[in-house]
């Protein structure tokens, strides 16, 4: 199981490289250097990330890594091939690679976002689960803002692998990003080892800020007691990610975003105001209902109580008292 681990491992390494090459030297890599800068990411900024391109023949990895003494059954347990008709083709064709990597740095698996509109598969594409890659536990970008995240104690969780890129870039040195699955359980446990369990210290979600992003942060809201750390949201009220908005506005702009941050209850909070008529006293009384059992699970007193007096005031009831009261009752 071990040796297997370290062929696998080495197997992602030598393909990493691969990659690499083709995408600084391959003529048809074109697109993928175009799609970079247009993206706003110079050369650097995709050597510093390790970014590639997958050629788009059949097997061209598949051949490459054989050459390099590797076994048709290492390359499928790896996910870098597949069953093919007459036997194992690459994965990974035609597509912009992000390598990711465990905590110590090891590539496990990959990301690939298509670059042609044949391509009928989907618009990323993830290494299958694995011996050495379980999506529930890799987050991309942990090798580099590890070190960062333990000694601010605070790290930015972003949807996509261009959203970590550009948030590295803006000086958010903190970003780290699921790949192709929701943030759980495995994740959360990952960060706690990290921020060492410490109540002062911060998750924020800056997720896009279109309709998933914005579920996206509700499902984070649902394990926010699990993070015994702040956890706040930061989204753009205009549907952009941070690469998008890097690119629009810059790297001010990026960090701007991350430091007017919302707590997730807040956020929560507003979620459910908006969907209630708060002209009407029934409008008030139900979104009352809905939000005060948010801020009765609030652990801290100091901040449940000031929550509460600010629910009065943002659902609109004067008697603040009674809402205050209502919530102590709940919690
Ligand atoms: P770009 O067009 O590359 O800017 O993508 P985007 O910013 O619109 O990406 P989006 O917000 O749709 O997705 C963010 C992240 O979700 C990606 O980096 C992927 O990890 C993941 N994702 C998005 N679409 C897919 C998909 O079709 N399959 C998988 N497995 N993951 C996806
Ligand atoms: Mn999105
Ligand atoms: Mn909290
Ligand atoms: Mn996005
Ligand atoms: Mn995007």
């Amino acid at each position: 199981q071990r040796g297997e681990r370290i062929r696998l491992v080495e197997a992602h390494k030598v393909a990493a490289q691969f990659y690499i090459d083709q995408l600084e030297n391959s003529p048809e890599a074109e697109t993928g250097r175009a799609f970079l800068a247009d993206r706003g990411f110079d050369q650097a900024a995709a050597q510093h990330f390790s970014v590639g391109y997958s050629p788009q023949g059949w097997d061209h990895l598949t051949r490459f890594l054989r050459g390099k003494g590797f076994s048709d059954k290492e390359l499928t347990l790896s996910g870098l091939s597949q069953e093919g008709r007459r036997g194992p083709i690459d994965r990974f064709r035609g597509r912009l690679m992000w390598p990711i990597r465990d905590i110590s740095g090891d590539v496990v698996g990959f990301g690939a976002r298509k670059l042609y509109e044949s391509d009928n598969g989907p618009k990323y594409l993830n290494t299958p689960e694995t011996g050495i890659y379980k999506k529930s536990q890799v987050l991309y970008g942990i090798d580099l803002a590890k070190k960062e995240i333990a000694k601010s104690r605070r790290a930015v969780v972003v949807e996509g692998y261009t959203d970590v890129m550009a948030c590295h870039l803006a000086g958010i040195t903190t970003a780290i990003a699921t790949c192709g699955t929701a943030f759980g359980g495995d994740h959360i446990k990952i960060l706690r080892r990290l921020l060492m369990d410490n109540a002062t210290a911060e998750v924020i979600f800056t997720f896009d800020g279109d309709a998933a992003g914005q579920k996206a942060a509700l499902r984070a809201f649902e394990d926010d007691q699990k993070f015994a750390a702040e956890t706040s949201i930061a989204i753009t009220p205009d549907g952009m990610d941070p690469c998008d908005l890097r690119l629009a506005q810059g790297d001010d702009a990026v960090q701007k975003l991350v430091e007017t941050r919302t707590p997730l209850f807040e956020f929560a909070i507003r979620q459910i105001v908006l969907r209630h008529n708060l002209e009407t006293p029934a409008g008030r009384a139900a979104a009352l209902d809905e939000a005060a059992p948010i801020v009765a699970g609030i652990k801290n007193g100091a901040i449940q109580h000031e929550s509460a007096v600010q629910l009065a005031g943002v659902v609109g009831i004067l008697d603040t008292q009674f809402v205050v009261k209502r919530v102590a009752q709940l919690a």
